[in-house]
């Protein structure tokens, strides 16, 4: 697999050129590896007009995840999710998008931004959490059926934090049928497509999606993919490079462009078997903690998701050497890929240990509060933060939200009820931003 960004760059830095353009480092070491930041130099191609090996990148990328196209975004899924919102609301009729409540915040100030309101998907998940919302193909059906007019899309969020993956085959079935794209952010899933059965957005029907590959693949923070299936609105192909460059900076880096190109090889190897491998791995530590009687979450296959409900497990593996990635009272999220070495199975293994705690079910409840704006409207507005317990009746200015996961428990516009604030507390956000009186 040709690598023809990192080429280009690496023969840059051998040439030893004298710098009088940017960035400010001139390719001193300050870090230790100014050399290979670059910026748009003569062949180096431009991410937001790329012809040249960019372009070249992109389509073998794209070839990878069979797409109709698969673009590089150097600011992560937060960009590509505003771009897919702007791919939706320039070929929809509609200013409405209707979403699963689980979105990250990227969504919600996407909407806001190109003033798409949002309706809701609610799960009836018996265990609520901020970071799930089982949606069925079913609920998707029935609030279809109702609505005057169409959404510009169906926006789902799959894996969630948790690992918890959505219908995303039937949904696509059931949007197509009535004639609206289906968005998916996959962020939590670039890897999906190479499982021995793909489970990847783009191969379950969605129009389009996004993967931070740098949540599950070995790419720098920051990168990740824009896909565009085939069988999407032709609009969706024609306008996604104008879509990102919407809301992307004019100076890519063109480090993590390298990442994303270098991904591309990384891919092209053994990958598929070093991903299989990895999955039996965690497979056996999880059921070796099940009879060490710990509680494990049904996931996407690289989280390793437990019930920690009164245990302050994050605290105990950080003691053994062992950084999570999320937690919150009741689940801690563990993430893992073919780059842990397998000491790091043994041990967390040996960290976790046994679990002699009998673990209550999570007793969260929430409702989704009442609108009294849209996004665009409230999150325009003057505000003010105030402590969480006197925000009771005060109409919410900004999502709020904790990161990670940033998902947010109340969205701008929406008035914060009494019942909200457990649920603010639960996930320990003690202020919140609102609207001025
Ligand atoms: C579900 C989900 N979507 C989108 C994002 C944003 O991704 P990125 O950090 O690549 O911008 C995140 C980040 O954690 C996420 O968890």
């Amino acid at each position: 697999m040709k690598t023809p960004i990192v080429d280009f760059v690496q023969q840059y830095a051998e040439k030893n050129m004298t710098r009088l353009h940017m960035p400010g480092h001139k390719g001193m070491p300050f870090l230790g590896f100014e050399n290979l930041d670059i910026t748009e130099v003569k062949g180096a191609d431009a991410l937001y007009e790329a012809d040249g090996i960019i372009a070249q990148s992109e389509a073998n990328a794209s070839a990878f995840f069979g797409t109709a196209k698969t673009l590089f975004s150097t600011e992560g899924s937060s960009q590509c999710i505003r771009a897919m919102l702007a791919l939706a609301k320039t070929a929809g009729n509609s200013d409405w998008i209707l979403a699963a409540r689980n979105c990250h915040k990227s969504f919600i100030t996407g909407c806001a931004l190109l003033g798409l309101d949002i309706r809701w998907l609610f799960g009836e998940d018996e265990q609520y959490s901020l970071c799930r919302c089982h949606v069925t193909a079913q609920t998707v059906r029935e609030t279809l059926k109702k609505c005057e007019t169409k959404p510009v899309a169906v926006y789902l969020t799959s894996p969630d934090y948790l690992g918890g993956e959505a219908d995303i085959a039937s949904i696509a079935e059931i949007a197509h049928a009535f004639g609206v794209p289906l968005l998916v952010d996959n962020a939590h899933g670039a890897y999906l497509h190479f499982l021995k059965t793909s489970r990847h957005p783009m191969d379950l029907g969605a129009d389009c999606c996004c993967d931070s590959a740098h949540k599950t693949l070995p790419v720098l923070t920051g990168g990740a993919y824009l896909h565009i299936h085939r069988n999407a609105p032709q609009e969706f192909v024609q306008n996604a490079k104008r879509a990102l460059s919407l809301f992307g900076s004019t100076s890519p880096s063109y480090l993590i462009l390298q990442s994303l190109d270098l991904c591309n090889r990384y891919l092209d190897e053994d990958y598929p078997t070093k991903l299989n491998d990895c999955i039996e791995r965690l497979e056996t530590v999880k059921n070796a903690l099940r009879k060490n009687g710990w509680q494990i979450e049904k996931s996407d296959p690289l989280k390793l998701t437990v019930r920690s409900s009164g245990l302050d497990l994050s605290q105990c593996l950080r003691e053994n050497g062992i950084e999570c990635e999320y937690e919150d009272p009741d689940f801690t999220v563990m993430m893992l890929t073919p780059e842990n070495p397998s000491a790091d199975f043994d041990r967390l293994l040996t960290a976790l240990g046994q679990n002699n705690a009998p673990c209550s079910p999570p007793h969260l409840r929430f409702a989704l509060p009442e609108k009294v704006l849209t996004v665009r409207d409230a999150m325009l507005r003057q505000g003010e933060w105030v402590k969480t317990e006197d925000a009771v009746g005060r109409i919410a200015a900004s999502p709020t939200v904790g990161c990670p996961p940033a998902v947010p428990v109340v969205i701008s516009g929406e008035r914060i009820g009494e019942q909200v604030i457990p649920v603010f507390q639960y996930y320990g956000i003690d202020r919140v931003f609102v609207l001025n009186e």
